[in-house]
């Protein structure tokens, strides 16, 4: 039985996933190196250091950055990250997804949050929806990012819930393997998952139950 919904952010919640790529290909194409959307995809869920390294092994010049300097490249990327988030508002807001968080709430089903960002609670404090959320997964306190499991196992202990009683929902193919490794089940926004819906505004507590069948 569903007693608690565990949120990624990015994508999910809100579209910053589109201010990561702008940071990310600004960030690229001064170090020569030039990405696409299709490329994009496969830094959606992952942790930014690790994301880093895929665009800078992508260019093949991964051997040309030392640890310190890919430190300050991710930092550089972050700050940019940062202005392009100045802007957010609760407008900002992914269609029905307050909604659905306030149907969930008035439910008594706890709701938590598995992102790996640690913008995320600037984030969601932009969004007004920082209060509705009972628990965020600290990333900093886990050791592996997504594909791994840990951070929806952490939003899952947050909630006080056994991973058989929670349902995760995520817009990237490295979220939904990390709920897989742990047998959480999953809502895929636009990706394959358990349950696969094609946008935000389709949740509902009705639509999710059909993983309690
Ligand atoms: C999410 C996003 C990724 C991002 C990661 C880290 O998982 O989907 O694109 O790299 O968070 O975010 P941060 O805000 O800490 O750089
Ligand atoms: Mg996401």
């Amino acid at each position: 039985m569903i007693k608690g919904v565990i949120f990624d952010l990015d994508g999910v919640i809100t579209d910053t996933a589109k201010f990561h790529y702008i940071a990310w290909k600004n960030l690229a194409s001064e170090l020569g190196i030039e990405i696409d959307e299709k490329f994009n995809e496969t830094l959606k869920g992952i942790p930014r250091l690790d994301s880093l390294i895929k665009i800078l092994e992508y260019g093949g010049v991964r051997q040309k950055y030392s640890d310190t300097d890919i430190d300050s490249l991710a930092d550089k990327k972050n700050e940019e990250y940062k202005l392009l988030l100045e802007e957010l508002s609760k407008d900002d807001i992914l269609p029905g997804i307050e909604e659905f968080i306030d149907e969930l709430r008035s439910n008594n089903i706890k709701i938590g949050l598995a992102s790996v960002s640690k913008n995320a609670p600037t984030i969601l404090k932009k969004l007004e929806l920082i209060e509705k959320i009972d628990f965020i997964a600290d990333p900093s306190k886990v050791a592996k990012g997504k594909p791994a499991p840990d951070i929806f196992i952490e939003a899952a202990r947050g909630i006080g819930l056994e991973i058989e009683n929670t349902v995760g929902i995520e817009d990237a193919e490295s979220g939904v393997k990390a709920m897989r490794a742990c047998n959480m089940r999953s809502v895929g926004i636009g990706v394959e998952a358990d349950l696969t819906l094609k946008g935000t505004s389709e949740l509902s507590l009705e639509v999710i139950s059909m993983l309690d069948k």
